[in-house]
């Protein structure tokens, strides 16, 4: 097991934060840690990493206790905090080099080479930390994140701030971690975690709401199947309401239906079959899939 949280809870005075959280990651799995501003995903990621203690519960890294072990979970975990603290004022190799001693890495020139070559940093690694746009600075974030070679990597917002092509480039970087190590980011673009993760968490109001594999997220939620039809005449396909099984059917746009069924009554073949019969030229039929957008909304949208 590489992270495995039991009852961890954080109060802030009188504010729960984190309330009883409990999970667990097995190893190589790319996890998306989703949730509104101010759920506790920061502050779950800052006790995973041992900046901040829980106040009641406990939690593991690669088997090591947070509380009674936080070198060896250190050693095992690599950390991008959010807002990426940074000495400004240091150079990208001399701070990746510091970085290096601290961890007491043998060989650490060679290392910070890796890094700076695996997070594209090479035409900036002359530059002071200050001097970088702010997607070379996420990187020498990352760079610092993984140059021990962690087991587990923490990510909170690696991606916020950055350009599309950037964006691209570390999506890419972290997809290809993710195939060796187990990653948890947070990110609070849905497109980028259905994209690049194996499971999703919803957090909300510090209490876990959603734990699902992406590859269920067709399944869930949904009572009902919905398929979008784009048809070539807006007045044929007034004749899509009489669809065997329809429970209704809403007007996107001109020629374009949302026609919603209960769930495993009908099919893509047999919709089909009903236009070939009834002479609607289709342009267009799928079903449409349940997105980790709508299940962030309905999940989170209660106060
Ligand atoms: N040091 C602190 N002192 C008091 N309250 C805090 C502190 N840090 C966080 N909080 C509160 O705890 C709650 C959770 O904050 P947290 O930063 O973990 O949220 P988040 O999910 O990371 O949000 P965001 O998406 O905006 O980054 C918020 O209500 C926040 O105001
Ligand atoms: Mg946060």
């Amino acid at each position: 097991m590489s992270v495995e949280l039991t009852s961890l809870h954080k109060e802030y005075g009188d504010q729960i934060a984190v309330n009883d959280l409990s999970f667990k990651i097995e190893s190589s799995e790319i996890v998306g840690f989703l949730g509104p501003n101010g759920a506790g995903k920061s502050t779950t990621m800052k006790m995973l990493s041992c900046f901040l203690p829980p106040t009641s519960g406990s939690a593991s890294v690669c088997g090591h206790d947070i509380l009674t072990e936080p070198v060896e979970v250190r050693r095992h975990l690599g950390y991008l905090p959010e807002h990426n603290p940074l000495y400004k004022e240091m150079y990208v190799h001399e701070f990746l080099l510091m970085c290096a001693s601290v961890h007491g890495l043998d060989r650490k020139k060679a290392r910070v080479a890796d890094m700076i070559e695996m997070t594209g940093l090479v035409p900036e690694q002359n530059k002071r930390i200050g001097q970088l746009s702010k997607g070379y600075r996420q990187r020498v974030g990352l760079a610092q994140a993984m140059l021990h070679d962690p087991e587990v990597l923490i990510l909170d917002e690696p991606t916020s701030g950055l350009d599309p092509n950037q964006l691209v480039e570390i999506r890419q970087l972290i997809k290809r971690i993710g195939e060796k190590k187990t990653v948890i980011f947070s990110s609070h673009i849905m497109q980028e975690v259905q994209a690049l993760c194996d499971r999703v968490l919803i957090i909300h109001q510090g209490n876990l709401v959603a734990d699902c594999q992406i590859d269920d997220l067709p399944n869930i939620l949904r009572e009902e199947e919905v398929y979008r039809v784009h048809a070539a005449d807006d007045a044929r396909a007034s004749l899509l309401e009489k669809l065997p099984d329809i429970l209704r059917m809403d007007r996107v746009a001109r020629g374009e239906y949302r026609c919603i069924f209960p769930k495993g009554t009908t099919s893509g073949a047999s919709i089909f079959r009903y236009c070939a019969e009834q002479d609607i030229v289709l342009e267009q039929l799928y079903k449409e899939s349940t997105t980790v957008e709508d299940l962030f909304q309905q999940l989170t949208s209660a106060s």
